[in-house]
């Protein structure tokens, strides 16, 4: 979850006995994190996150050198990161939103798929449920390491994912109401008094693909009916993509925090605990669609002994 997922939770997971997931920071304090949580675990198994579009070689060779043993990819797929990824002896996975993408990824040497359904909170990958996709993608591939995500929250959910054929399951938006998460404290907030999310390609200055998120002020003003932006919005958004390097020193924080509600120039970038509070009504809030069973700010141990 990137940004969210740092030290303390990744950490609280694996100790729990999950796999801990560290998401995409900026290069420097992406190697920051990997060494506390190598320091903090002594050993245990951990994963991290390339998030395609947005990461650098620095974040690659970071994992290579790091012990870190499980290497997940979403959003992209390049043959390179892969290979460099297997010959350093990494698990690596691929989150995945078609049967065509898990066909791509399994047959580059991928290890297996974690199948994101379309109700999942942030980055949307594909338009299938959960429940249509994860059968095919089990039955084409029966003997891979099959993951489901989407809509994961309590044990009910996570055996009905297992019931589809899923050999582990992958949960967002429960972690993110954690007191480990790095969310900002207003966002966990709302998150827990959410009923419903909308999937949106208002957050695209860095970002071309639909997000999954809570209404704020900024998807009230800007978006149509189910989430639709304006249709004008895409080609201001590649201009300012062009001129914003999202992936710069901070990951595009300091352009976040120049958000208004007046200009619908808005990064993917979350609120994280360092951020103003008052940027709550101009970010993107992320939330999957089972937001609306969450109700509490619940320990991240607890939440994997709900799962497993
Ligand atoms: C706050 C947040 C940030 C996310 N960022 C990433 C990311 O950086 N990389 C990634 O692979 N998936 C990301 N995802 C998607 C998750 O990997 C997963 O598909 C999703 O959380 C599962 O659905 P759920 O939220 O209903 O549990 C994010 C999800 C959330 C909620």
């Amino acid at each position: 979850m990137g940004s969210v997922a740092r030290h303390d939770l990744v950490v609280a997971v694996a100790e729990a006995g999950g796999l801990g997931t560290l998401s995409y920071l900026p290069p420097a304090p992406f190697k920051r994190e990997l060494t506390r949580i190598e320091d903090r675990l002594g050993g245990r198994t951990f994963a991290a996150n390339l998030l395609m579009p947005i990461i650098s070689r620095t974040h690659v060779e970071a994992c290579i050198e790091s012990s870190v043993p499980v290497v997940t990819l979403f959003f992209g797929f390049d043959q390179r990161i892969v290979t460099s990824l297997k010959e350093a002896g990494k698990t690596v996975l691929f989150q995945v939103g078609s049967l065509k993408e898990a066909e791509r990824v399994i047959a580059s040497g991928a290890d297996g798929v974690i199948v994101q359904g379309h109700e999942a909170g942030g980055h949307v990958r594909g338009s299938k449920r959960l429940a249509d996709l994860l059968p095919q993608i089990r039955e084409s591939f029966p003997d891979q390491l099959v993951c489901g995500a989407g809509g994961i929250h309590d044990s009910a959910s996570a055996d009905a994912c297992r019931s589809l054929g899923a050999d582990a399951v992958c949960s967002g938006t429960r972690f993110l109401a954690s007191p480990e998460s790095s969310a900002h404290a207003v966002y966990k907030g709302r998150l827990v008094h959410a009923t419903e999310t909308v999937v949106t390609n208002l957050f695209g200055v860095g970002w071309r693909d639909p997000h999954r998120v809570l209404p704020n002020n900024a998807t009230k003003k800007w978006c149509g009916p189910g989430g639709k932006e304006p249709f004008w919005l895409p080609t201001i958004h590649k201009a300012a993509r062009l001129a914003s390097h999202f992936a710069g020193s901070d990951g595009g924080a300091s352009m976040a925090m120049r958000q208004s509600l007046g200009s619908p120039l808005y990064t993917p970038v979350t609120l994280v605990e360092e951020m103003d509070a008052e940027m709550l009504e101009l970010v993107a809030l992320y939330a999957g669609e089972c937001v609306k069973h969450i109700h509490d700010i619940k320990p991240a141990a607890e939440t994997v002994r709900d799962l497993a």
